[in-house]
């Protein structure tokens, strides 16, 4: 019997034990044990441990060398939008504490960083002169991570788009800025690419369109009208096309370019034949504005027909750029759609139980670890897609430390425990996830939640930036140096 634990050769895990000692939580038990891992359930060898972060959420600094104004800064500073009026000013500071800030990656034993580069930094005005002063941060944080073994894998766009460019044209609303981002893409990658190998044109389509350009709770704050917004949701995509070629045209050859999008994922309520075959049918039409395309580089008819005439205007030669090759794909993935199959004409439906769906802090992070299976699963199945990255996972908690200082975040622990499980699942099935990001290395500004909603495996002291590991932080290290979850 495979399953029979008492047949399995166990690895012993030298090293485990010594955990660094700038990793104090419960340090005694980490001390007293060497550790054992099952090789079925080890993760593949070099796969990629990484934590992430992005620019207008940790560096602060918003005023610094030159940087210009984003939408984040506008909106944050507009009474009322964010939850007690917090703004990424100061944020975690990081662009002053990015040494001590390796460091803690160092500890943790990540292998890769993934940041976010401000466009607003590079150039403050989205467009015309760049400003090298904001570039170099980016110079001395690779330059650090370098030097300490850490991967650099930086995302253009995490949501701070220069506010001249919303001011002029409406931001995404306009073909303009989907330009704009190509030319900031392919002169970062110019100036970056001898050291950073790895690019994310776009962070999370499926979040700063939707809930900035319709649902008006993120910048720019907007509520469309179906063909503006339909048309924004194009000029996305289509700014990850060009930027994509801009890469391509200005980087050093063998530099590598995806993106970070928060599809979708649908899971089957039960895993037969029948949901499953629903869950990838729905996968691509609930997806089709943005990754379908971005894979199929045409539109869903279903996306289209039932668009009607709000569909988006576009040419064969933007279909062409939106689907430009990639050299791997990025899912940030915190929360399962559950797909059960039927008789309506696309064949499937979404369902959930209402009112006692377990849910995290933020009350739209429900759980479902099976995401971690069936996001990269139905990826590599209906795109064939060869090399996938988890770009984010990790969760909000109701962090609280303990008379001895440290935070006990034991759902946190339950909660990647769980979905770690799934993914090393997905690697078992020889699903081509070649790494995973937790997000995030630390607390910091939660958009519109503002502080209120920690993600971090560092506690984040916002009085005195102290940094301090959570217990979360020493489960991470040990599944990294194990490579193993159980
Ligand atoms: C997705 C976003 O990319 C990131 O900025 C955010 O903090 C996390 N999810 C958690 O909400």
């Amino acid at each position: 019997m495979d399953n029979d634990i008492s047949r399995r050769t166990f690895a012993k895990v030298a090293g485990v034990a010594a955990l660094s000692t700038a990793m104090p939580t419960v340090a005694a038990a980490e001390a007293a044990e060497p550790a054992i891992v099952a090789p079925g359930r080890l993760f593949p060898r070099g796969f990629l441990w990484g934590s992430a972060t992005a620019a207008y959420q940790v560096e602060g600094a918003a005023t610094e060398d030159g940087r210009g104004p984003s939408i984040w800064d506008t909106f944050s500073h507009t009474p009322g939008k964010t939850v007690n009026g917090a703004t990424g000013d100061i944020a975690d500071d990081h662009y002053h504490r990015y040494k001590e800030d390796v460091q803690l990656m160092k500890a943790l034993g990540v292998k890769a960083y993934r940041f976010s580069i401000a466009w607003p930094r590079v150039f403050p005005q989205g467009s015309g002169a760049p400003n090298p002063k904001g570039l170099d941060f980016y110079n001395r944080l690779v330059d650090e991570l370098l030097a300490n073994g850490i991967k650099p894998f930086a995302t253009l766009y995490h949501w701070d788009l220069p506010q001249a460019l919303q001011d002029n044209g409406g931001g995404w609303e306009s073909r303009n800025t989907s330009e704009a981002f190509a030319r900031y893409a392919g002169y970062v990658a110019q100036h970056l690419s001898d050291r950073v190998r790895n690019f994310f044109t776009i962070n999370e389509f499926g979040a700063f369109v939707e809930l900035g350009y319709n649902n008006s709770i993120h910048a720019p704050g907007l509520r469309l009208p179906p063909a503006r917004f339909n048309q924004t949701r194009h000029h996305a995509v289509l700014g990850h096309g060009l930027a994509v070629q801009a890469i391509r045209a200005n980087a050093k050859p063998g530099t590598r370019v995806g993106l970070a999008e928060n599809m979708t994922i649908c899971c089957p309520v039960i895993e037969n034949e029948a949901h499953t075959k629903a869950a990838e049918r729905a996968t691509r039409e609930m997806n089709a504005p943005y990754m379908t395309v971005i894979q199929e580089g045409k539109y869903t008819d279903a996306y289209l027909a039932g668009a009607g005439a709000d569909a988006p205007r576009f040419t064969a030669a933007d279909l062409k750029s939106i689907s430009s090759p990639l050299d791997f794909v990025g899912i940030n993935i915190y929360t399962p759609t559950w797909v059960r199959a039927d008789d309506s004409p696309l064949g499937f439906t979404a369902v959930k139980n209402p009112n006692s769906y377990p849910h995290m802090l933020s009350s739209w992070l429900t759980i479902g670890p099976e995401a971690l299976y069936w996001g990269p699963r139905n990826v590599a199945k209906i795109w064939k897609v060869k090399e996938i990255y988890i770009t984010e996972n990790g969760c909000s908690s109701s962090d609280v430390p303990a008379a001895d200082g440290i935070v006990y975040d034991t759902d946190r622990v339950v909660y990647l425990r769980n979905y770690l499980s799934h993914l090393q699942r997905a690697t078992a099935d020889g699903i081509p996830v070649k790494g995973y990001f937790l997000w995030s290395l630390m607390d910091n500004f939660e958009w519109a939640d503002g502080y209120t909603n920690r993600f971090g495996l560092h506690y984040v002291d916002y009085e005195t930036q102290k940094r301090t590991p959570k217990l979360s932080a020493s489960f991470y290290r040990e599944v990294i140096t194990r490579n193993s979850v159980a």
